[in-house]
């Protein structure tokens, strides 16, 4: 899975920023779906790597996942709109985030977004 992340953060689209990011999830049937950020002139259009690795995913059919591991140039953690993404789509699941030369730590959605807001929140 490092080496999913690793290989599609090659395919970015970072023309502004130049900062290179993949991702790759794991589904609870074993197969593995990527994505990698995609930037936009209008900068608010921009779409993460580890939200298009898991819409990807979706789209294919698969609603369970495993882990999650994020690549970046210096190993930087998801922006929170993609921690509330990936605590609603996955849950509490581990996730690992890697640089460029292959150094990694491991974290979860669950330290990543504590007090997290969802689908319980709305059974008032
Ligand atoms: N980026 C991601 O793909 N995932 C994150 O969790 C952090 C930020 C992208 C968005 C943008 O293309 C670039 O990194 C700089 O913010």
């Amino acid at each position: 899975m490092i080496q999913a992340a690793l290989d599609v953060r090659e395919n970015a689209y970072a023309k502004y920023s130049k900062f290179y990011v993949g991702a790759a999830v794991r589904t609870s049937s074993g197969k593995i779906f990527s994505g990698c950020n995609v930037e936009n002139a209008s900068f608010s259009l921009t779409l993460c790597a580890e939200r298009n690795a898991l819409t990807s995913a979706i789209a294919a059919g698969e609603q369970s996942f495993t882990h999650l591991v994020v690549a970046s140039e210096n190993g930087v953690s998801p922006c929170g709109a993609c921690r509330q993404v990936i605590w609603e789509l996955c849950g509490d699941i581990p996730i690992t985030i890697v640089d460029a030369r292959g150094k990694s730590r491991e974290t979860s959605s669950r330290a990543l977004l504590p007090e997290a807001f969802d689908e319980n929140d709305l059974d008032l």
